[in-house]
């Protein structure tokens, strides 16, 4: 089974911006932590990832995700999240079980970041746990997609 992680506009700066929300791990490190422990329960499941500062370049890769033999997509789409129209349609339009999550818990913070547009698309949502969240969707997808 093959899961795609995408990461939006900012996410590349994980460690030096605004730890009091992010932490001060870098994205690589949460990457790499992320499939090393999943790699301990579920050695067959493989985790692509991709972060892209560009709208165009997360609709591509949401488009192509099926065809490419994915089975979920774990979406982080940054501030994306509260005004894209452009990543919701390709959300909606991809068969695949879609995870949004937010490292921060989003609902403690300003108002705008309260509303979540792309989330409409999205199966469920997580946030708030930190840069654990990648690998808590990573498992909740293994489980949803079995009972498919
Ligand atoms: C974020 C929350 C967004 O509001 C923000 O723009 C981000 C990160 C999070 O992971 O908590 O870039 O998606």
């Amino acid at each position: 089974m093959k899961i795609l992680v995408l990461n939006g506009p900012n996410l590349n700066l994980l460690g030096t911006r605004e730890n009091e929300y992010y932490g001060n791990q870098s994205l690589d490190e949460i990457i790499k932590n992320t499939k090393s422990k999943l790699k301990l329960i579920k050695p067959d499941v493989v985790l692509e990832h991709t972060q892209s500062n560009s709208e165009a370049v997360l609709v591509e890769h949401i488009q192509q995700a099926s065809k490419a033999g994915f089975s979920g997509i774990i979406i982080n789409p940054g501030a994306y999240s509260h005004t894209s129209v452009a990543l919701l349609d390709a959300l909606r339009q991809t068969p695949l079980y879609k995870i949004e999550v937010h490292l921060s818990q989003v609902y403690q913070r300003e108002d705008f970041r309260q509303q979540l547009l792309t989330a409409k698309a999205a199966n469920t949502i997580m946030t708030g746990l930190g840069g654990l969240v990648y690998y808590i969707a990573a498992l909740a997808i293994i489980e949803k997609i079995k009972d498919v």
